[in-house]
């Protein structure tokens, strides 16, 4: 797919989650708990008790929080934030004397973060419509990038990690869950618009992953792999394929891992 396509597919399908038109994400089989479906991530009854209603769209696959490490003060920073679930959570870390910003390319997922804030008074949170291939922030502004399933559906991977890199402060540091590949994927699943959606036919290897962190600058990389993960609509149970390709559900679940990436930039 072309990048311009990618980034409209993205839009469409995450647009119609946030307004609850259809779609499940990545991650998920459309848990219809999303609270019991966070804890299953590593979310605590604390975490999860102080947030807006409608910001946990159970569109997560890691707990990106739990190992960043947060500290009252900082300035956090999160990839493709939807409706503000790891943003609300974070800010209660941070406190008032730290901020969160939300970036999400997702105009509806912007306007719902954007109520969910409102709803509670959360005034040290904010939220930016931006792709992250070109941050709406200032070079060395942030002390975290956080994000939860994004990186997968950038359709220019060298870039937003680069990016990542810019807005960090020298001394910063990343915690990001996500999906990547143990092994490659047929063409037909990586043409599939709703593989793609589903955070699977985006995903990189786990080392190609490695390396364009490494070429974007970042020191002590640490890229930890979870359980295997199949992440795919309902109606996506095979995304891309037919009987007809040879290619089914456990050789597809078998080719996805999750995984918990560490980074810090050094300079
Ligand atoms: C799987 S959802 C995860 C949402 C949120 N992190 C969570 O865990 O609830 C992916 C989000 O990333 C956003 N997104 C995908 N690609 C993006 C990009 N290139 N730039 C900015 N946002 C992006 C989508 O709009 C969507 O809200």
């Amino acid at each position: 797919m072309v990048k311009d396509d990618i980034q409209e597919v993205v839009k469409k399908a995450y647009g119609k989650i946030a307004q609850k038109e259809s779609g499940c994400g990545c991650g998920t089989t459309c848990h219809t708990d999303a609270k019991a479906f966070a804890k299953s991530l590593g979310y605590s009854e604390d975490d999860l008790s102080d947030i807006p209603r409608e910001s946990n769209l159970a569109l997560s696959c890691g707990n990106p929080i739990m190992i960043a490490d947060l500290k009252e003060g900082e300035t956090v920073l999160d990839l493709g934030s939807g409706a503000g679930f790891d943003c609300f959570i974070a800010a209660r870390k941070v406190g008032v004397s730290g901020k969160v910003i939300g970036v999400d390319m997702t105009p509806e997922m912007i306007i719902k973060a954007a109520n969910n804030a409102k709803e509670q008074k959360h005034e040290n949170v904010h939220f930016i419509l931006g792709e992250i291939e070109n941050l709406p922030l200032e070079d060395k502004s942030v002390d975290v990038v956080i994000s939860n399933c994004v990186i997968n559906l950038s359709s220019d991977k060298k870039r937003s990690l680069e990016e990542v890199f810019r807005v960090l402060k020298p001394g910063g540091r990343i915690a990001v869950s996500d999906i990547a590949l143990l092994k490659e994927l047929p063409d037909s699943i990586k043409k599939n618009h709703k593989a793609y959606t589903s955070c699977i036919a985006g995903a990189v290897l786990v080392n190609d992953y490695k390396q364009l962190l490494e070429r974007a600058g970042f020191n002590d990389i640490c890229i930890r792999e979870k359980e295997v993960s199949i992440c795919m609509e309902p109606d996506s149970q095979n995304p891309g394929s037919n009987p007809a390709d040879g290619y089914d559900n456990s050789s597809l679940s078998s080719s996805t891992v999750s995984i918990y990436v560490t980074a810090g930039r050094k300079d």
